[in-house]
């Protein structure tokens, strides 16, 4: 029912977190099924409708594509720990304790702890890099890998317009399963697997191949279908996805601002490296805002979101937005206790306050519902709405839809070439 919302402030593709089945104890990124909808979103005649409409509205269907792990009730994960013997097995990452009982290696989870999890029936420990009931798929299984390009294939048949891989550098770990080494730098507050170095379990030997072949897959659809990745690793390493012997990603999502400092000198940097690494390699995205991380009218303050807006929106290559930014929506502070989301329970690093509901008006429930959602709708909404701002000519949204437009009428700021230029510590030109 939004869609001609998004047509209005002219954007052209929506990336959908996942909408599969799932026990949603991680709001969707356990999937139990990758060719179905949870019921509770809706049903697949539902989807083929939305992307029918959206098609209709010259607007791309991107949907998030969760290929490190699965639910631990998908039935791929039920056959594979029913036995040792089962012929799933292989499909997950079991390993024997070490001869004193404790876990293979030293890893650490995203969310806090060991990433192995014993299972006392059948004796072994099972890998799972964020919750323990998200095991990790074991990508050197071929089986696995039949599964899951069996998955891209039923959406793209549907008409999907592409994927975004989540956690993409994550599939492959080290097949010895050597011990991290500490990270000297590590700052408490940050994600608890920040204490080692990523060094057996990030960029492993294999997925540039895999990515190489996915590539290749969705090529085989007409239209043009994209592959989008979420990549938090250093620049030199986020380029070298769009392939060097082979084309990989199309866009290997550049998340370094949604975790930087809002401060000149950095910014500046970061785009200057990050445009010169890309020039003559592929096609720059640029992102401010996800669901992992706090807003920027949180980070910056609500003055700087019209900075923020003119950033990413004159960037070189394709810029995303983060759903409600545009009306500078701010969020709701939900404490770490209080959270929905795992990670915020278990590490203090709360997301719900960015996943709060869209606010599209300044009713009770910001016109996103009529029930009670199941976060908090922001104090903010009586102004940070769609209704109000629409009709606002000195708007966030206006300068939001105008950028767009502005974007749309040549090619200058999509293509141009990037000249970062000396401007002083307060100023990005
Ligand atoms: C990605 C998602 C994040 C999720 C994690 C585990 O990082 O963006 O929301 O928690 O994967 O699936």
């Amino acid at each position: 029912s939004k869609l001609d919302y998004l047509q209005w402030l002219g954007v052209n593709a929506v990336w959908l977190s996942p909408c599969y089945p799932s026990p949603l104890k991680e709001l969707g990124y356990d999937v139990s099924d990758y060719v179905n909808i949870e019921p509770r979103f809706g049903s697949l005649a539902a989807f083929d409708r939305l992307v029918n409409e959206a098609h209709q509205r010259d607007l791309h269907v991107i949907l998030d594509w969760v290929g490190n792990h699965t639910s631990a009730q998908h039935r791929w994960f039920r056959d594979s720990r029913s036995s040792r013997s089962n012929p799933g097995r292989n499909w997950y990452l079991w390993r024997d304790p070490k001869p004193d009982g404790s876990a293979p290696n030293n890893w650490v989870s995203v969310f806090g702890g060991s990433v192995w999890q014993w299972d006392a029936a059948t004796q072994q420990y099972y890998l799972h890099t964020f919750l323990d009931s998200q095991p990790d798929l074991n990508w050197r299984e071929p089986g696995v890998r039949a599964a899951m390009f069996d998955s891209l294939k039923f959406w793209l048949d549907r008409g999907v317009d592409g994927f975004r891989l989540d956690a993409a550098p994550l599939f492959f770990k080290d097949p010895e399963f050597r011990d991290n080494p500490v990270n000297p730098d590590y700052k408490p507050g940050e994600l608890p697997d920040g204490q080692l170095l990523p060094v057996h379990t990030r960029n492993q030997p294999g997925l540039h191949e895999l990515f190489a072949d996915l590539r290749a897959f969705v090529d085989r659809w007409p239209g043009g279908r994209v592959l989008l990745g979420e990549f938090y690793t250093p620049i030199e390493e986020l380029v070298t996805f769009y392939g060097t012997r082979a084309p990989e990603l199309h866009l290997p999502l550049n998340l370094t601002l949604t975790y930087s400092s809002w401060e000149p000198g950095v910014i500046g940097r970061i785009i200057a490296q990050y445009q010169g690494r890309v020039a003559g390699r592929g096609w720059p995205t640029t992102t401010l805002d996800t669901h992992d991380q706090e807003r920027i009218v949180v980070r910056a303050g609500l003055t700087q979101a019209r900075v923020a807006a003119l950033l990413l929106l004159t960037q070189r290559g394709t810029p995303t937005i983060y759903y409600g930014d545009e009306v500078g929506m701010r969020g709701v502070d939900i404490p770490a206790m209080q959270a929905v989301d795992p990670q915020g329970r278990r590490t203090g690093r709360n997301r719900d306050p960015t996943r709060t509901p869209m606010q599209w008006s300044s009713d009770i429930y910001a016109g996103f519902s009529t029930v009670e959602p199941w976060l908090p709708v922001g104090a903010d909404r009586g102004n940070a709405n769609v209704a109000s701002q629409s009709r606002d000519a000195g708007s966030l949204l206006t300068l939001y839809r105008r950028l767009l437009e502005l974007r749309e009428a040549g090619p200058v700021l999509r293509e141009g070439l990037h000249e970062p230029l000396a401007a002083g510590p307060a100023l990005v030109a």
